[in-house]
């Protein structure tokens, strides 16, 4: 059976795998400092104010027929403060599911969400980091960021102290 992938920007259809994805992540790493699964309600609110404020999504769609094509991975670019002085900066996700994390997808959704970072003008792109993922540290280091913080103990998840790397891409 051959499969091929396709990255390409999300539709509101694929929320409910996007949901999944980082539900996933949610229960099981570090990667998110949230305790709960999100709702598919809650998601489609964060699509739709996407489309409004046009900051890119993009989806990682698996094909290989018969079965249906699968969402297996998504980035997105998001506001990274209100005030209209820091709207020239933005905030970064990507989420791969758990089964196909370290087979270079995280680049394959990464570079489409600098281009795209590029398009609509932005000035910084920043992404904080958990100080353990050292997947995602490595990640954005091969695609330019640089570490420019690193906060001792600010988050707390299972049970223990975590701490946050910031990093930054300038454009
Ligand atoms: C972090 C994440 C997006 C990276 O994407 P990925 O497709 O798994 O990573 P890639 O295969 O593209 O690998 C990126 C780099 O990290 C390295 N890497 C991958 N997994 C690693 C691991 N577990 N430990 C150390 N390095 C790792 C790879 O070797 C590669 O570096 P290289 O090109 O120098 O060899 C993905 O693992 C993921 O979704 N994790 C859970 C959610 C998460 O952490 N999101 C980021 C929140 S900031």
């Amino acid at each position: 059976m051959t499969s091929s992938l396709l990255i390409r920007p999300a539709v509101r259809e694929d929320c409910p795998s996007i949901l999944d994805i980082y539900n996933e992540a949610v229960l099981t790493t570090t990667a998110t400092y949230d305790y709960e699964p999100s709702t598919l309600e809650r998601r489609l609110a964060w699509f739709d104010a996407h489309q409004r404020d046009n900051f890119a999504i993009w989806v990682a769609v698996e094909e290989a027929p018969p079965h249906p094509p699968r969402v297996i991975g998504w980035s997105s670019l998001s506001r990274f403060h209100d005030r209209p002085g820091y709207r020239f900066t933005c905030e970064n996700s990507i989420y791969i599911a758990a089964d196909r994390r370290g087979q270079g997808l995280g680049s394959r959704l990464m570079l489409p969400l600098i281009a795209s970072a590029r398009a609509r003008g932005l000035h910084v792109i920043i992404a904080a980091i958990d100080a353990s993922n050292e997947a995602s540290l490595r990640l954005h280091e091969k695609h330019g960021f640089q570490k420019v913080a690193h906060f001792r103990e600010v988050g707390f998840k299972f049970g223990r102290w975590l701490d946050v790397v910031d990093m930054q891409l300038t454009l």
